[in-house]
Formats: structure tokens, sequence, C-alpha cells
């Protein structure tokens, strides 16, 4: 019998990278999984691929109604995962993108929180992981946007936590360091050098290698099963010792 056996999941922006690798982990570890996604494409068995906007409350009330008839109702776990990037000082970004990256990232996990907590509050096993990253707790540049939108999502994941214990759903969120997923390929590759931002990135992160998407997968798939039962209100870096480690330069 697998640690997940038996137990139901979402997984927002579960089309790509993080979120695909945490699916494809859930799902080997016996959860039954859907993928909402913008673009879930690349969404293959034994996974369920759906669509949904998590912008739009309409399409992610119909996602995870569809995710609990198909995967033969029930919900237990919800990873909320989907989130987009931003670039720039504060300045930088017009603030029609400041609302549309605070909607993606942050009222993106209210409103599928909302969704799936009626049936997690049904589950004798529920957990909420979200997919916030090391811009909550390092001050880095040119993230300002990025930064403040995953700020608020750690802070939403202790509040939740607490709001929640009581009904027997824990939450935490995993925070990843810069991690090897399309999105950080379509970052370099836009970069004027890419081999030398890469090398940049890798140096960043004590461990001299960018993250990869199955240990961020690994980590939520922790927090998400049995194993993590009493661990509720947590922040788990996954980030190569960026958060906590300070090195002298290397020689
Ligand atoms: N890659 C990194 O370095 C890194 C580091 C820290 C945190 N993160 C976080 O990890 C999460 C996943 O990032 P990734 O690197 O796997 O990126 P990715 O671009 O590979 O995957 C993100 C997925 O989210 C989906 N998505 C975007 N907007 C959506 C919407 N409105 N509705 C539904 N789906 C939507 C995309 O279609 C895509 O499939 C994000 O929350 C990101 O902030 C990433």
């Amino acid at each position: 019998m697998s640690e997940l056996d038996g137990l139901k999941a979402i997984v927002s922006g579960g089309g790509s990278g993080i979120g695909l690798a945490a699916a494809r982990m859930l799902a080997a570890r016996g959860a039954e999984v859907a993928c909402l996604d913008l673009d879930p494409s690349r969404v293959g068995a034994p996974l369920l691929g759906l669509r949904a906007d998590v912008t739009d409350q309409e399409s992610v009330d119909s996602a995870v109604d569809a995710a609990v008839a198909r995967l033969g109702g029930g919900l237990d776990i919800l990873v909320n995962n989907a989130g987009i990037g931003a670039q720039g000082t504060v300045e930088a970004n017009p603030l029609d993108e400041w609302h549309r990256v605070l909607d993606v990232n942050v009222l993106g996990m209210v409103r599928l929180t909302r969704a799936a907590l009626p049936h997690l509050r049904a589950s004798r096993a529920a957990a909420i992981v979200n997919t916030c990253s090391i811009a909550a707790t390092a001050g880095l540049p040119n993230r300002a946007l990025y930064s403040a939108s995953k700020g608020a999502v750690q802070s939403l994941t202790l509040a939740m936590a607490a709001d929640h214990v009581g009904e027997g759903i824990r939450v935490n969120c995993v925070n990843p360091g810069t991690a090897d997923t399309p999105w950080v390929g379509r970052l370099l590759a836009a970069a004027d050098d890419p081999a030398a931002e890469r090398a940049a990135l890798e140096a960043r992160q004590p461990m001299g290698r960018l993250v990869s998407a199955d240990e961020v997968a690994a980590a939520i798939a922790y927090l998400a099963g049995p194993a993590a039962g009493s661990t509720t209100g947590t922040v788990l870096a996954v980030d190569g010792g960026m958060q906590g480690l300070r090195l002298r330069p290397r020689p």
C-alpha cells in the first residue's frame, strides 16, 4: 500500500514545471490527481488534465466540480501552485501588471481554496500546500512585484493554517530557490547572455546549482501526506541553502 492511496488531489499550474512534477509524484505515491492549468496539454495519464484559469472564479468552480466528480468524489489535497513572474523595481511595472500578477499569484489561491474548502472539510486527511518562493523571505533585486505577491502567499499560508487547524485541514508552503523549470528556461532564453545568466543564478545558491522541479515536488508531496500529519503553518525552504546560509566567498 502506498502512502497516498485513496487520496484525491488537485494541483493548480499542474501543466508544467513544479506543478506537473508534484502531480506526478503525488500519483506515484498513490493519489488520484487532477491538474488544473491554462494549458493542460502536457498532462498525461494517470493524471487528469483540466483547463482552468485561476483568475476566473467560474472557471475555478467548474474545474473543481469536474475534478471531484471525475476523481470519484471527494478531495483531500490541494496544491496551490499556479503562478507567474514579474521583473523590475517598484517603479518598473505598470499598475495593471501589479493587479495581474497579484490576481494570479495571490487571488488565484484565494479562489481555488474557497472552491476546495467544502470538499476538504469532508476529508479525514486534508492538506493544502502553497507554492511560495525564496522571494518571500530574501530581498532579491528587480523582483519587487513578484516578491510582494509571494510575501502575501507566505502570510496567507500562516493565516489559513490558523483558521483551519480546528477543521483538521493542514496548510503549509514550500519556498523554492531558483528551480530548473520551463519558467526559468524562458527567463534564460530572454537574457543577453543565457549561459552567463544561468551561471549567476547557480552561483547565488550555496549548493552552486539550480533546484530541480522534483526536489520541490518531493517537499510538496511530503507536506501533503499523512507523514506530515503534525505539521501545519510551516514554510519549507527548498533553495539549495539560499535563505539560511551565509558562506564565505568561494576561493
Ligand atoms: N521556477 C522557479 O525558479 C520558482 C522559484 C520559486 C517559486 N516558483 C513558483 O513555482 C510555481 C510554479 O512555477 P514553475 O517554475 O513550475 O513555472 P511554469 O511556468 O513552468 O508553470 C506554471 C504553470 O502555471 C500555469 N498558470 C499560469 N497562470 C495561470 C492561471 N491564470 N490559471 C491557471 N494556470 C496558470 C501555467 O500555464 C504553467 O503551466 C509558481 O507559483 C512560481 O512562482 C518557481
